[in-house]
């Protein structure tokens, strides 16, 4: 469910027409849709109603702080990995006393102003920060509030490099060494181990495996808990998938109904940590097609967008479901791309970046297309920008904020001076 939709010919978002905001911000352009993002939220809210979730959005899936601004104003909390992510929930009016602090590799200025920040809790990965968090509270005089990260060692079915939940990732505790930092663990001055965290993986789309895990959680809290830690939180992480091919996704719902009984029987506050569940659909990426190019049998679209802007494709292989912002002939896109759609022919959609691997779709059916026409990729809004980078010096793209019949550039286009700023040549 998302408010992009095709009227008269032309892409909307919300009451917006895309072309204009192509018009008036340049292409290539991220184009947010508030109102989407919105929707998600109030749907986690509603179906984890019954424990009082705290939602705490995670920033790494978008950071704009126009985006941030929305859900603080929603009253989300924020899920942060750095204490550069931190700097930006402040910055962007968010609220540190719901932010959780998660993250293998915190570095002692980074905890350090978690602390001065009160961050709610932190999300501990290692009985070695665990040590290293007590040690820099202490210094501060102060008592860190941590959740320990355990890995239930439950796969999660997705793409390996967003698969977090198994024994072998570097993330989490597996359970026996769980078990034994519970019974250590009293003793570190610095710490009040006071909730439990679990993350399995990222663009799940079954419920079996938030199933498994919520069960051996709920088992996990009570071993706390009998070793003397007031477990009040059980942080469940994020993961919920989206719709990025087809109706592939479940609905919030369909995740409550497996996790809500579960975590019901510890009696905790529930914390979650959707990013992609929100964002994900309330972004697309337009771009503009500069050439078209036949080569041996294939044929090309380049167009001004490219891997640096939009890494995914490259990456995972992940699919982005790809549609003119003005289609001719053929004038929505098609439920199932991978038909044969009459009226389209099959394109490599490709950007201007030296790299094999800078494509958008391969063989991808799209209707006409010629120079100057402008392409929507869809659910770009979740770990779009945020992987961006000036590969090939190429300045980042502006992103947009529509609200109704309002946009507002909440990023401007980055120019070859900001580019430039940072370095020096020594004489
Ligand atoms: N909590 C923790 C501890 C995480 O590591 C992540 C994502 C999340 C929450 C949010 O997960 P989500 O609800 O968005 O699935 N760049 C990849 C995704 C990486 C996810 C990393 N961790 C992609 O483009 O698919």
């Amino acid at each position: 469910m998302d408010y992009f939709h095709y009227q008269d010919g032309q892409l909307f978002c919300e009451q917006i027409p895309v072309c204009n905001l192509a018009e008036k911000f340049g292409t290539p352009l991220w184009v947010y849709s508030k109102r989407t993002m919105l929707h998600h939220y109030e749907q986690l809210v509603r179906a984890f109603a019954e424990l009082k979730p705290l939602i705490c959005y995670s920033v790494k899936a978008n950071s704009n702080l126009g985006v941030l601004r929305v859900m603080a104003e929603a009253g989300s909390g924020f899920d942060v990995v750095s204490g550069g992510e931190l700097y930006r929930v402040i910055k962007g009016g968010g609220d540190p006393a719901k932010t959780v602090f998660a993250g293998v590799g915190k570095t002692d200025e980074e905890i350090r102003f978690a602390l001065d920040c009160n961050v709610m809790l932190f999300d501990v990965e290692s009985e070695a920060e665990l040590e290293r968090i007590s040690v820099v509270a202490s210094e501060m005089k102060k008592s860190a509030p941590v959740a320990l990260r355990v890995n239930p060692d439950v796969d999660p079915k997705t793409h390996r490099y967003i698969s977090t939940g198994k024994k072998e990732s570097k993330f989490g505790l597996d359970l026996a060494r769980a078990s034994r930092i519970a019974r250590e663990a009293r003793n570190l001055p610095g710490v009040r181990m006071i909730g439990l965290h679990m993350h399995i993986g990222s663009q799940i789309t079954q419920t079996e495996s938030h199933s498994e895990a919520a069960q051996k959680g709920v088992q996990f809290v009570t071993e706390l808990r009998e070793n003397g830690h007031p477990i009040e939180w059980f942080n469940f992480g994020g993961g919920f998938g989206i719709h990025y091919r087809k109706q592939e996704a479940k609905s919030a719902e369909e995740f409550a109904r497996v996790i809500v009984p579960e975590v019901r029987k510890t009696g905790c506050r529930l914390a979650l940590e959707p990013g992609r569940f929100i964002v994900g659909n309330a972004g697309i990426l337009v771009s503009r097609v500069l050439y078209t190019k036949v080569s041996g049998e294939r044929r090309f679209l380049i167009q001004d967008a490219a891997m640096n802007d939009l890494l995914r494709p490259t990456l995972y292989e992940a699919f982005h479901r790809i549609w003119p912002v003005e289609p001719q002939g053929v004038l929505t896109p098609p439920e199932d791309f991978e038909a044969s759609i009459p009226g389209t022919e099959a394109w490599d959609v490709v950007g201007p970046v030296c790299e094999s691997g800078d494509f958008f779709a391969k063989d991808r059916n799209l209707p006409a297309m010629k120079r100057g026409d402008l392409l929507a990729t869809f659910s770009a809004g979740a770990y779009g920008m945020v992987m961006s980078s000036n590969y090939n010096t190429r300045p980042r793209a502006a992103e947009v904020l529509v609200d109704g019949d309002s946009a507002k550039l909440v990023r401007r286009r980055e120019t070859l001076e900001d580019l430039l700023a940072p370095e020096f040549i020594s004489s």
